[in-house]
C-alpha cells in the first residue's frame, strides 16, 4: 500500500516535470547556466551527519541537474566545485572533495557518452592532486568529440587570478611585439580567459541563501541574470532549476540599452 502511494507520488511528480519541460519548447532557454553550489555542509548538519556526507549528496545532485539542464537544451553548464580559497578547509574535507571528480566522472561517464555531453574544466589543473587531474583529463579526453552540452567544472578556480593571468599573457605578447597596447581590448581579454570557448553565462544560480559571487567568473558575469535561492544544493532539484529558468524567461535583458531595443 505504502509502495503504491510512493509510486503514485513520484509518477505524478515525474509527469509534472515532463509537462514543465515540454512547456519550455519555443521559450528562450539560457545557453549557459553557471551555478555556485552552496549549502552542502548545512544540509549535512541539519541531519546530524558529517560535512562530507553533504558534499557526497551534492555530488549526486550534480548528475540530476546535469541531466535536467541537458533535457531543456542548455548548451553549457558551469559548476563551481572548488575555489582557490577552499584549500583553507580542514585537510580531510579537502581530500574528500578532491576524490569527488573521480567518483563522479567514473560512474557517470557511460551516461555522459550516451547524452553526448563534453567535460571541460576551468581552474588551475597543475596544483590538483594527481588522481584528481587524471580523472578530469581522462573524462575530457574520452568526451572530447561529444558535440552536445558542455559540462564545465570550476575546480581550483579563482576569477581574479584568471583575469591576472589573461592580462599577463597579453602584456607578454605586447612585449614580444606580437600585439600593440591598443590590441588589449575587452575581446582580447575574453579570449585569454579560461572560458574563451564558452558563451558568457546567461543565468547565474547560487543556492543556500548566500548572496555573493565568491570570486566566481567576475568578468564573464557582467551582463548575466542572477537568481538566488535559500534551497541548499543537495535539495536543489529539477523543479528548482526550472523555477530559475522560468524566472529568467520573464526578465528583460537590456545590456544597458532601452526596453524593446
Ligand atoms: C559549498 O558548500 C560547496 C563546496 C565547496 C563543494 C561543492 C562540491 C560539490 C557540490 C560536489 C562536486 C562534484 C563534483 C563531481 C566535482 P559548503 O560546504 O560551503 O556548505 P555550507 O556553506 O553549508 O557549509
Amino acid at each position: 500500500m505504502l509502495n503504491k502511494l510512493v509510486w503514485r507520488k513520484s509518477d505524478k511528480q515525474n509527469r509534472n516535470l515532463q509537462e514543465r519541460i515540454s512547456d519550455m519548447t519555443g521559450e528562450i532557454v539560457p545557453k549557459h547556466i553557471a551555478i555556485i553550489m552552496d549549502g552542502n555542509g548545512r544540509w549535512a548538519k541539519k541531519r546530524a551527519m558529517p560535512r562530507v556526507a553533504g558534499h557526497h549528496e551534492g555530488m549526486k545532485n550534480v548528475r540530476k541537474i546535469t541531466r535536467a539542464a541537458n533535457r531543456i537544451g542548455v548548451q553549457a553548464l558551469t559548476l563551481y566545485a572548488f575555489s582557490t580559497e577552499n584549500w583553507k578547509r580542514p585537510k580531510l574535507e579537502v581530500e574528500f572533495l578532491m576524490r569527488l571528480p573521480e567518483e563522479f566522472l567514473t560512474s557517470f561517464l557511460p551516461e555522459l557518452m550516451e547524452l553526448n555531453i563534453r567535460i571541460a574544466m576551468i581552474g588551475e589543473m597543475d596544483s590538483l592532486p594527481e588522481h584528481t587531474q587524471n580523472a578530469v583529463k581522462k573524462a575530457m579526453k574520452e568526451t572530447e568529440k561529444n558535440t552536445g552540452m558542455v559540462l564545465n567544472f570550476a575546480l581550483n578556480y579563482g576569477s581574479r587570478s584568471e583575469i591576472v593571468s589573461a592580462v599577463q599573457q597579453l602584456v607578454q605578447k605586447a612585449q614580444d611585439g606580437e600585439l600593440t597596447v591598443e590590441d588589449i581590448t575587452e575581446d582580447s581579454i575574453s579570449t585569454h580567459l579560461m572560458t574563451s570557448e564558452l558563451p558568457e553565462p546567461d543565468l547565474l544560480i547560487r543556492t543556500s541563501g548566500e548572496i555573493r559571487l565568491s570570486n566566481f567568473m567576475l568578468w564573464q558575469l557582467a551582463y548575466t541574470e542572477f537568481w538566488f535561492t535559500d534551497t541548499l544544493w543537495p535539495d536543489f532539484d529539477e523543479h528548482s532549476l526550472l523555477d530559475a529558468v522560468n524566472d529568467y524567461q520573464k526578465r528583460n535583458r537590456r545590456y544597458g540599452g532601452l526596453k524593446g531595443e
